[in-house]
């Protein structure tokens, strides 16, 4: 007997379709744009410069000669690709000498590599977790997470963004499922850019008898003083058990890790599919990875630091002058508010803009203008919660930041005038 349902039917007929198609047809698509430069702090963009406010090469390292020159040197030495998994023919002393840096600077047993970010989380908790433990999830951990929950087939538990109450919940109802519990969320979540309140989420952990791990991709060479991230930023290193962060960020390449005690890692060396099958990173991404660590791990390293965070204020003062509502890194009243806001000042300044249609049509008209940003709508964020998502780099100047000011203050009052208004400061 055949089916008559055609598996392709859902690329022709699903929900975005229409939507997508509009888009298209009036050039407002704000995805899959060329871009005809090295990622700097100004672009060259389909044709244009455009300021780069959409970059999360946070330190601006991708472009910086040393960076360069590791991936270059790991290019000339080990050559394009490695074409075999870690546990065969894909590791190189790169790979050692990375492991036992990260390792040192995350200030952990050990430290493991695999070929993105994401499939460090997939790997991690399709590893540790297992059918009969529970995983509890905030509703804005990044999709890697969630899917990594997915594929371990644990229970899953969400809980709404940022909400402790549910996440005690969570957990007391965690108790009673009888498997082991982990806790996983962002130590700053991706899109809105906010800090998790780790300190009360450790406090629950451990009330409960939790693990807990913090994805700090966003964290990575931006909060704390040696740039590790959110669980060092506010104190708490010791008492989060797992740690991953991604190299596509901050480090200026493309790769993941995963930083923890070494009975869990050599476990994982053995056990974690997305890190056995699949190839290991080309080297000229491992090269580069270790020469962005090594700066970061420098002088220059807490300079640079100094600078995202005085872009980063700079930016959300100007955006919030001009009436706009950004998204504010800690949440008024949590004990992470007692550590100062500026040690837990983020990168990322979201306008909000909760209109789905509007945020394409806004995004159009500052592109236009020679701003770039990104447009994050459902599911990268809750229903009605679409953003522009700036973020800033070290290497933005001034000048360039209060240009791409300017431009908003340029658009923001037509746009208002045709479109109604933005949501409000
Ligand atoms: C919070 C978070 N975790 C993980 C990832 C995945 O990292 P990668 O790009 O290295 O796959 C990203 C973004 O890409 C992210 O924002």
């Amino acid at each position: 007997m055949h089916t008559s349902v055609d598996v392709f039917a859902k690329a022709r007929d699903h929900e975005r379709a229409e939507q997508l198609r509009a888009a298209r047809e009036q050039d407002l698509l704000p995805y899959f744009r060329l871009i005809e430069s090295p990622a700097r702090p100004v672009v060259e963009m389909e044709g244009r410069e455009r300021i780069m406010l959409g970059s999360n090469n946070y330190l601006g390292l991708t472009a910086d000669e040393r960076v360069v020159n590791g991936a270059r040197d790991a290019l000339a030495r080990y050559g394009t690709g490695l074409t075999g998994s870690r546990l065969l023919n894909g590791t190189t002393p790169l790979h050692v000498d990375l492991e036992r840096e990260l390792a040192e600077w995350m200030g952990t047993e050990e430290a493991m590599v695999f070929t993105t970010g994401h499939q460090a989380n997939v790997g991690t908790l399709g590893a540790i977790l297992g059918p009969g433990d529970t995983v509890v999830v905030d509703s804005g951990d990044h999709a890697s997470l969630l899917d990594g929950a997915i594929i371990s087939r644990a229970k899953l538990r969400p809980f709404r963004h940022g909400r402790l109450d549910k996440l005690e919940r969570a957990l007391a109802r965690a108790a009673e499922d009888g498997g082991g519990v982990l806790v996983v969320v962002d130590g700053v979540f991706s899109m809105e850019g906010d800090v998790a309140p780790l300190p009360e989420i450790v406090e629950l952990c451990q009330r409960h008898g939790a693990r807990l791990m913090v994805d700090e991709a966003h964290g990575v060479g931006v909060l704390g003083t040696r740039g590790t991230g959110a669980s060092e930023a506010l104190g708490l290193e010791e008492r989060v058990d797992l740690r991953t962060g991604t190299f596509s960020k901050s480090l200026a390449s493309c790769g993941g890790f995963l930083a923890g005690p070494a009975d869990v890692i050599d476990y994982l060396r053995i056990s974690s599919r997305a890190y056995l099958f699949t190839a290991s990173a080309v080297p000229a991404a491992l090269g580069a990875a270790l020469a962005a660590l090594r700066i970061i791990r420098s002088a220059e390293g807490t300079t640079l630091m100094a600078r995202l965070r005085e872009n980063a204020g700079h930016l959300r003062a100007g955006l919030r002058a001009l009436g706009l509502r950004v998204i504010e890194p800690v949440p008024p009243g949590s004990a992470t508010g007692r550590v100062a806001a500026e040690a837990l000042a983020t990168p990322v300044v979201p306008v909000v803009v909760e209109d789905d249609w509007k945020a394409v049509l806004l995004w159009r008209e500052l592109y236009d203008a020679g701003v770039y940003t990104n447009v994050a709508l459902h599911p990268a964020v809750p229903p009605a919660g679409a953003l522009l998502r700036t973020s800033v780099m070290a290497t933005h100047d001034r000048d360039t930041l209060d240009r791409a000011l300017e431009r908003f203050a340029a658009v923001k009052p037509r746009f208002e005038a045709e479109h109604g208004p933005l949501p409000g400061s």
